[in-house]
């Protein structure tokens, strides 16, 4: 199976994705992961992703579709993916279109989490990670079991992402009403564009996410 979860800043992509990943074998291909990776490198690219991200602006069309080409080709995204993240523009939409048809393989649905954006901000200066193993936790909403360990590692170290304080969450918003929305419509009038409600918790939106799969 091969999705899109579609919506803004702290709509919900990364922690359905994961659990995509979990429940059903999905690989979760996380463009803002893949970006936050080569920061954390030094490598050139991370360096000018790091300052885009900063920015809350979008990096380049062309260096994102060739970062997402190169990794739909590796073996493991052969049983499926979910894209978190991409296509972000209707460049990235058209593109991905051209990589799936060289491999004659289709799209299965494009789900978009349909959010308040007045929650948003919310979610997203809540948010915080696992220093060492990543995994996601939310002040209000997820906190780790035993107050200030990991779950699932155990490790007592936590980070928040640069790119989640308030001025650069209204440039992101912004980006995402000018640049991301205007894909919607494209994926509409192919049939194959689904919503849930992304503002329901988050048990509720694998459910509804489970539902539309089920019907595809
Ligand atoms: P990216 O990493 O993709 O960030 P984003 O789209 O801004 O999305 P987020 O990761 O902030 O939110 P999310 O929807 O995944 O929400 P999450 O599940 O974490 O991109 C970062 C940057 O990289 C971009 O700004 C751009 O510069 C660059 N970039 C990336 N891709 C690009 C591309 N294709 N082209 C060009 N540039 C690109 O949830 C948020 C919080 O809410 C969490 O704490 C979570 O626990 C909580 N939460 C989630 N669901 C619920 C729920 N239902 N109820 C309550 N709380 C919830």
């Amino acid at each position: 199976m091969r999705l899109i979860l579609l919506g803004p800043p702290g709509a919900g992509k990364g922690t359905q994705a994961k659990r995509l990943e979990e429940t059903r074998g999905l690989v979760q291909l996380s463009t803002g992961d893949m970006l936050r990776a080569a920061v954390a490198s030094g490598s050139p690219l991370g360096q000018q992703a790091k300052r885009v991200m900063e920015a809350g602006e979008l990096m380049p069309d062309e260096i994102i579709i060739d970062m997402i080409a190169e990794r739909i080709e590796r073996p493991d995204c052969r049983n499926g993916f979910v894209l978190d993240g991409f296509p972000r523009t209707t460049r990235q939409a058209a593109a991905l279109d051209q990589m799936l048809e060289g491999k004659k393989a289709n799209l299965d649905a494009v789900i978009e989490l349909a959010v308040d954006e007045g929650a948003l901000i919310e979610r997203i200066s809540g948010r915080f990670s696992c220093a060492k193993c990543g995994a996601g936790y939310h002040e209000k909403f997820k906190r780790p079991k035993v107050e200030g360990v990991c779950d699932v590692c155990g490790s007592t170290e936590f980070s928040r992402r640069k790119d989640d304080n308030a001025e650069t969450v209204a440039a992101r918003l912004e980006a995402y009403r000018g640049q991301t929305a205007p894909i919607l419509p494209y994926y509409e009038e192919r049939g194959l564009l689904r919503r849930v409600d992304g503002m329901a918790d988050v048990d509720e939106v694998m459910r509804q996410i489970e539902a539309v799969l089920a019907s595809v």
